[in-house]
């Protein structure tokens, strides 16, 4: 399997992160691409039209897309403790965690975007402001959420969210009001699959 990958992404991030926890990493091949939304990367456009990472390219040449659907399909290549809750009450609690945290990091990029790629001239910063209205109050949300030990598609996009803050957002203070959050993510942050996936910060939107 191939990856588009830039270490920069949360949501690459997180697909490696799954794959890592799952042991599935050794059968993924990647794919650096630097990239923009004004430029995009002609041989990723190939095989995912809108140009996003993270794309996977399976071994049977289709390619699968966005970070949600790479990672249930990662998900069902183990035989362990799957990341993805089968039913009832914890699979709905992670697929949620997963979609407040992709929001956060959406919302995250958006603002990095708007303040490093537009131009000057052309930069809006009612509409930053919104998007890290939407950060902060999921980061809210997220601290009275109990994290515990758990270890799923909700706790790994929680703590992707959580890196790329510290990552782009490094005086944002996120911890400042939200010690819980800080406290769960210091021992999550140990594991070798966080450990061995830190961005290097060379990949930049600019
Ligand atoms: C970043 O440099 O912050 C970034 C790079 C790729 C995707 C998302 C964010």
């Amino acid at each position: 399997m191939k990856l588009y990958y830039a270490s920069a992404s949360p949501f690459v991030r997180k697909v490696m992160v799954l794959a890592i926890e799952t042991g599935v990493v050794d059968g993924i091949e990647l794919a650096t691409v630097t990239l923009t939304p004004t430029t995009p990367a002609a041989d990723l456009c190939a095989d995912n039209p809108v140009g996003k990472i993270p794309t996977l390219v399976c071994d049977d040449g289709s390619a699968l897309y966005d970070s949600r659907v790479i990672c249930e399909y990662l998900d069902g290549l183990h035989g362990g403790t799957p990341m993805f809750p089968e039913n009832g009450e914890a699979r709905w609690r992670a697929l949620r965690r997963q979609a407040l945290s992709d929001g956060i990091m959406d919302a995250a990029v958006n603002a990095r975007y708007e303040t490093f790629l537009r131009p000057e001239t052309l930069r809006w910063t009612d509409w930053v402001d919104g998007q890290m209205g939407k950060v902060r109050r999921g980061l809210d949300v997220l601290e009275g959420e109990s994290l515990g030990e758990t270890v799923d598609i909700g706790t790994i996009a929680v703590a992707c969210a959580l890196g790329y803050m510290d990552f782009r957002y490094p005086d944002e203070g996120w911890r400042d009001s939200r010690p819980g959050l800080a406290a769960w993510f210091e021992v999550f942050s140990a594991r070798p699959s966080m450990s061995g996936t830190v961005p290097s910060g060379v990949v930049s939107p600019r």
